[in-house]
């Protein structure tokens, strides 16, 4: 079956062509719209997903040389999102499939980054612990099937991806905050603001599997007010101090859930897996503790059309379709 999809809940333009595996897929990062605004202004990320629907689809059908009329369904991301965008795709991929009359289906995109370590040639087998860390979100799951997901724990502020990007801001980076905070991270010495009683983790002892970040972000600013912000050294080792204390954190507690599991595949996904230092942490304390830890290529860390396509996959094989309707869902529970 050959499967088109569309991504379009945030500020990446994404379309996937999947049969089996990904014939191609194509996203358009909206960065350079939003940068000024440092974060994603959604009128202005809704006209962009509306401008460069068309011509991606063209592009991946192109690359992957299939003809529009070979699609035998097209999945689109339904929610959690920002409204506006979620709309914009949710109605190019509904009518596409009506022109084609072709069977649609509403895709939940946590769903899609949950299982998108799927898309690995190195995947995860059922059961496995996922900690699902991206901007909008920060939840931890056991994941025991396709469709069968037990939330653990979650953030209870901001999302970790959030965290990164605000932090960025007052380090006086550029957006989208995540990415450039580990490049200047990568020049500074972590341990000089991350020993004792400097930077510690939020809810570290809490005795359960949430999180919180909003907490470290005011202790940075405190920290960053102390500093010499034109001092190269000393903003990349709070920068670095800031990365170490986050992603520490949240390996520490998805090996804690895992081992109280007793579950020895670990999967790390959304925008901020795709962080190296916290992909070599969780690596390296996974496998001594006899786990292992997996996530999806780094092209499908942060989102994209080819994660939607794999969940559509294993829904459609059920049967699974929608109405003739358009779903578009700003919140969504969990997966189910
Ligand atoms: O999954 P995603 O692409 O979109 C959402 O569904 O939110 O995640 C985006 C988030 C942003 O907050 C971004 O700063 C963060 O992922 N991110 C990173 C890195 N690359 C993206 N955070 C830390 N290190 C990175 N290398
Ligand atoms: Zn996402």
């Amino acid at each position: 079956m050959l499967i088109f999809a569309v991504e379009s809940s945030c500020d990446e333009t994404a379309v996937a062509l999947y049969k089996s595996g990904v014939l191609a897929h194509k996203v358009y990062s909206q960065f350079v719209i939003h940068q000024k605004y440092k974060g994603v202004v959604p009128e202005l990320a809704a006209r962009s997903h509306i401008e460069k629907l068309i011509p991606l689809t063209e592009e991946c059908l192109q690359e992957a040389e299939v003809s529009k009329k070979a699609i035998d369904a097209v999945a689109y991301t339904m929610g959690p999102g920002l409204i506006p965008c979620l709309m914009a795709g949710a109605a190019y991929a509904r009518s596409l499939a009506y022109g084609l009359e072709v069977p649609a289906l509403g895709i939940h995109h946590l769903e899609s980054h949950i299982l998108s370590p799927l898309l690995s040639d190195d995947k995860p087998s059922f059961p496995y612990v996922t900690l699902l860390v991206s901007g909008g979100h920060t939840q931890l799951y056991e994941v025991l099937d396709y469709g069968d997901y037990r939330l653990h724990g979650q953030t209870r502020d901001d999302a970790a991806g959030e965290a990164f990007d605000k932090t960025a801001v007052l380090l006086g980076l550029s957006y989208p905050g995540g990415a450039e905070l580990e490049k200047l991270a990568k020049k500074g010495d972590h341990s000089r603001f991350s020993s004792k009683h400097k930077l510690t983790m939020p809810m570290a002892n809490s005795g359960d599997y949430d999180f919180s970040f909003s907490g470290i972000k005011t202790q940075v600013r405190y920290l960053a007010a102390k500093l010499d912000l034109q001092n190269d050294r000393e903003v990349a080792d709070l920068a670095a101090a800031f990365q170490h204390t986050i992603t520490k954190g949240l390996t520490d507690k998805t090996l804690a859930l895992a081992q109280e599991k007793g579950i020895k595949n670990i999967a790390i996904v959304g925008g901020v897996s795709a962080n190296r230092y916290f992909r070599d942490m969780a690596k390296a304390k996974s496998s001594s503790r006899g786990m292992k830890v997996y996530f999806a290529p780094l092209e499908y860390a942060t989102d994209n059309a080819a994660m939607v396509a794999l969940t559509a996959s294993y829904r459609l094989s059920k049967g699974q379709k929608d109405n003739l309707i358009i779903q578009a869902k700003p919140r969504l529970g969990i997966p189910a």
